[in-house]
């Protein structure tokens, strides 16, 4: 097991790459499945979720190499149509397999993920939806089974809730129909537009990604094909606000500042100096933070969940009171009693948190509950007076690469230390 030794009061400084987005990754080398061929996917971030995702490609018979960022998948063999309880286990998302095995093998079997730290995190989005498409669904005790004698077909789909897995699970499965298929209501994130990206430039027929309504004109079998993954826009987000907490300055470069929109006005509005140019972003923290008055998680382009920890962290230690609401996932706000012992002062009540800021946080030991709630930590022991321990960091292993190299880089005293269980 590892641990992040951290001591905290160091100004982060100087500039920093920004790794490929994980909510990209993923969805694109499920996708990759659909091919009959080989698909070279660059910029993959180095994570236990990309490395869970090949482990499920090469269970279901594709050959998967992997050279640094660079994961090439070779899936003209499709041997198995199921995904073992185990393999489900290591990875939630593993869902996103659901729409892409269908469509290629006319038959997907899985455990329901289940809930997990931040909810319940149902998929009766995912299943409707493949019913839509022709799929006969069966949900009994927690194994889902979806099957089609034949082609799937397009269909009009209105989601209930904007679901970015539901989204692109209908994308994929839809690219290979016959006849188009129209989503009312999907998601409008930049992952999105990534993973139509990848599948138009396999041959799909994805128009208005990135908009409300989504058009998939069905066509008969997709190739292979090369792309690079989008920059992460929630590790982005993360480490400008480690930045805004260390008083810092830091140029991070490799990202679409687009993509950030909603989350730099509320840097802008904690005090921060923010100058975007081409693909890099410049910020600048002042003495003290602001409080904020409102801040409320919505689909993109909304202020996103994942960076709700992160930022909850930030305005702990900001002038005044901040009031934080999380609309989109129902149990968010796990790591805050971690935050509470390092000195924070935040009431939560249902989905809102009251954050009253304090002068400083105080390293103690703390647990990561999750991935977001485990990067708030990580940022408020970068601020901290004195050391923070914390243990459980496999949480932040799932969505940071490296995190502690980065953060290195940028002067920050952090380390990764191997302990005895
Ligand atoms: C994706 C992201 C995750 C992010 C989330 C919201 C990946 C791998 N993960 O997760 O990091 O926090 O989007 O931006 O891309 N819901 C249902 N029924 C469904 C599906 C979803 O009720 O069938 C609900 C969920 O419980 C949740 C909300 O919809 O309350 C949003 O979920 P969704 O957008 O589907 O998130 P994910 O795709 O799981």
């Amino acid at each position: 097991m590892s641990v992040y030794i951290i001591n905290g009061g160091q100004r982060l400084t100087g500039e920093a790459d920004v790794q490929g987005a994980k909510n990209s990754a993923l969805p694109i080398l499920a996708a990759t499945l659909l091919c009959r061929g080989k698909s070279e996917i660059h910029n993959c971030p180095e994570l236990s979720d990309v490395d869970a995702t090949v482990n499920i490609l090469r269970h279901l018979g594709c050959e998967v190499e992997r050279n640094g960022r660079t994961i090439t998948v070779d899936s003209s063999q499709v041997s198995a149509n199921e995904i073992p309880d185990e393999l489900m286990r290591e990875m939630r998302s593993s869902v996103i397999f659901l729409g892409a095995i269908l469509a290629r093998t006319g038959r997907v079997s899985l455990s329901t993920p289940g809930g997990c730290e931040i909810g319940l995190r149902p998929i009766d989005l995912h299943l409707d939806s493949m019913k839509k498409l022709g799929a006969e669904v069966s949900d009994e005790f927690g194994h889902i089974c979806c099957e089609s004698n034949k082609r799937l077909h397009g269909a009009k789909i209105s989601l209930s809730f904007p679901s970015v897995g539901a989204t692109e699970n209908i994308m994929i499965a839809a690219s290979t129909a016959e006849g188009v298929t129209t989503i009312v209501n999907a998601a409008r994130e930049p992952e999105i537009s990534d993973l139509a990206d990848f599948l138009n430039s396999c041959g799909a027929r994805i128009s208005g990604a990135g908009e409300g309504t989504i058009t998939i004109d069905g066509v008969e079998k997709l190739s292979g094909a090369t792309h690079t993954v989008i920059p992460d826009r929630i590790a982005a987000a993360t480490i400008m606000a480690a930045a805004a907490m260390t008083h810092g300055r830091v140029c991070l470069n490799k990202i679409i500042p687009a993509h950030l929109g909603p989350v730099i006005d509320v840097f802008e509005e904690a005090g921060c100096r923010i100058n975007t140019f081409g693909r890099s972003i410049l910020i600048e923290a002042p003495s003290r933070l602001k409080a904020i008055k409102t801040i409320r998680t919505m689909p993109y382009p909304g202020f996103p969940t994942d960076i709700q920890a992160p930022v909850v962290s930030m305005l702990s230690i900001a002038q005044g009171t901040s009031v934080v609401i999380e609309t989109i996932f129902e149990s968010r706000y796990k790591y805050i009693g971690e935050l509470a012992r390092m000195g924070a002062k935040i009431r939560v009540d249902g989905r809102m948190a009251v954050i009253e800021g304090v002068r400083e946080f105080h390293g103690v030991p703390v647990i990561t509950p999750d991935l977001r709630g485990g990067a708030a930590l990580v940022l408020a022991g970068l601020a901290a007076k004195g050391q923070t321990v914390i243990s459980q960091i496999k949480h932040i292993d799932r969505g940071y690469e490296k995190l502690e190299q980065t953060l290195r880089k940028l002067s920050a005293d952090i380390k990764r230390v191997d302990v005895n269980e």
